[in-house]
């Protein structure tokens, strides 16, 4: 089954096959899409370089901490981005402007990690990215059948936990982060469930089933 998955997500990333998610609010009306970035924009230098500042400017958010600029943006396009199995990244358009992301990855017959959103611009409905999430998790299990879907976000991240709250996820288990630092990046990793955190910096494991 992931195999065949596999086949569709390359072949979207080579631009074989057109996926576009509509993003609907409560009442059913389409106020954004949800369209896979593919090998195409690796000649995109405006779409490089949003996403390098978007990361730039939202880096503590994030469990790897560096600074990005467009060449390591289209360097991990190429070779993590698109090479990596079972993972994609959406670009998310409200009102025919791109206004940030929402990706997956670590996609498995059973489950996946819902991963790399950020809201760039506030252009759109003030719930685009709720239903930006919630278009991708329904998407996920129609399409790859996957049974449970992980989230992460740092315990400091409000406006992440008030919008994955709203996506529907629950479970909250709080992991500590351990601070890997390896030359310019920072990385932290996730320990046990319920042990002590030596930098006091704090994960929720979330999951929808
Ligand atoms: C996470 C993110 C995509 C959410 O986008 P969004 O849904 O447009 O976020 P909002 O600014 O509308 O905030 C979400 C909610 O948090 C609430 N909020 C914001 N600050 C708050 C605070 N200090 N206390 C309580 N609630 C707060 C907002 O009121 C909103 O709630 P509502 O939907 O009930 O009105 C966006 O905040 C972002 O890009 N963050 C930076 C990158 C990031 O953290 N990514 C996630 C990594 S895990």
């Amino acid at each position: 089954m992931l195999n065949s998955i596999q086949i569709q997500l390359d072949e979207v990333i080579a631009g074989a096959r057109q996926v576009i998610i509509d993003i609907k609010d409560d009442n059913g009306v389409i106020v954004g899409v949800l369209q896979p970035l593919t090998m195409e924009h690796l000649g995109s230098e405006y779409i490089i370089k949003m996403l390098t500042d978007w990361r730039n400017q939202n880096m503590e958010n994030f469990l790897t901490q560096f600074i990005a600029t467009p060449e390591r943006t289209r360097q991990w396009m190429q070779d993590v981005l698109f090479q990596a199995r079972g993972q994609m990244l959406f670009l998310v358009y409200a009102q025919n402007n791109l206004i940030g992301h929402f990706g997956f990855k670590n996609l498995t017959s059973q489950s996946v990690l819902l991963d790399n959103v950020i809201r760039g611009e506030r252009i759109g409905h003030p719930k685009v990215f709720v239903f930006a999430g919630k278009a991708l998790v329904r998407w996920l299990q129609v399409t790859a059948l996957v049974k449970t879907i992980y989230g992460e976000v740092m315990t400091n991240n409000i406006t992440s936990i008030m919008m994955n709250k709203q996506i529907g996820f629950s479970g909250w288990k709080r992991h500590p982060l351990v601070k890997v630092v390896s030359g310019i990046e920072t990385c932290w990793e996730l320990g046990v469930e319920g042990d002590l955190s030596p930098d006091g910096k704090y994960c929720f494991k979330l999951l929808i089933e």
